[in-house]
């Protein structure tokens, strides 16, 4: 009996493969995004005027804050023609590192756990952040941690786990703790450069599966872990994390980077992913980038 000929099929699963020949498997390099719920926080109030990390000095050149506005609204604008909705809480005064939404909680499957900072400068944030929440009407379930815990700052959520750094901000109590709240097992991971005191500012995800990181910013322990877990990860070295390359915030296709990061950019491209560049370097006089300015919402 001849064989249909025309378009070729999809070809069939390997022998011993349990999947029936309907099942579509997503090829590698084909990148699908998936639409996002943001929040930023507009940074009327943003300055530095502290120093607790060592990008920021309150001596040094001071934040031009209208060329911070249209900067953040480029980034705010950039996700929303992705086609992502973005939401926006007002800056409250006295509080400068407000704009750094990941750290205002951590949002999963529609729970909230609320953030808990170690600075006292940044502390009154985590109430401001979870008043917002709240007032949404989109959440029921609220937890906090009984110790510092920063937020998406130090958690970034993959498909099945939660990957959680610690060293410098979020204690390793509070990653047991997210844990049991979520229900979601988490990786600790340990920080050991305190450029990099943030997980966001040293791993970003890029995918649920898929994450880049920069090797320099954990311990030995930490990065085996990594390789085990990520044996295909993009790997950056110190002059690109220095770029904040890995602050960068992914749809799944497109990703958010800033726009120094032109060799990650370029990795990202060799591997079917769409880099989007801006411009945030106002925000890097206080350590951060664009997934700093970003706290996701995921119901
Ligand atoms: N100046 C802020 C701090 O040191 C920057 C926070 C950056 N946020 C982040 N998710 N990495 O706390």
């Amino acid at each position: 009996m001849p064989h249909v000929t025309g378009t070729p099929a999809i070809p069939a699963p390997a022998s011993g493969a349990t999947t029936g020949p309907a099942t579509v498997t997503t090829l590698p390099g084909v990148r699908v995004a998936r639409p996002r719920h943001y929040l930023m926080c507009r940074p009327t109030h943003f300055e530095v005027t502290y120093a607790i990390n060592p990008w920021m000095d309150p001596t040094g050149e001071p934040v031009d804050t209208d060329l911070a506005m249209r900067q953040w609204e480029g980034l705010r604008d950039a996700y929303r023609a992705l086609g992502h909705t973005v939401d926006v809480i007002e800056g409250v005064p006295g509080l400068p590192d407000m704009v750094f939404a990941a750290n205002g909680a951590l949002v999963v499957d529609g729970k909230v756990l609320g953030a808990s900072f170690l600075a006292a400068e940044r502390q009154p944030e985590g109430p401001a952040y979870l008043e917002w929440l709240r007032a949404t009407g989109m959440f029921s379930d609220f937890g906090s941690t009984s110790t510092v815990n920063e937020g998406e700052g130090d958690f970034l959520d993959l498909d099945t786990v939660l990957l959680a750094g610690t060293g410098f901000r979020t204690s390793r109590m509070a990653h047991g703790e997210a844990q049991e709240f979520f229900g979601k097992p988490v990786i600790s991971l340990q920080l050991v450069d305190p450029s990099y005191y943030h997980l966001d500012t040293a791993i970003a995800v890029l995918g649920d599966h898929d994450i880049a990181y920069y090797p320099g910013a954990f311990s030995p322990g930490s990065n085996a872990v990594l390789r085990r877990m990520f044996p295909d990860a993009i790997t950056v070295d110190a002059d690109e994390a220095a770029t904040f390359a890995m602050n960068s915030v992914s749809d799944g296709k497109h990703v958010v980077v800033p726009v120094e990061s032109v060799r990650f950019a370029a990795a990202l491209r060799e591997r079917g992913y769409d880099p989007v560049p801006v411009e945030l370097s106002e925000f890097k006089k206080s350590g951060g980038g664009p997934k700093c300015c970003t706290l996701e919402l995921r119901s």
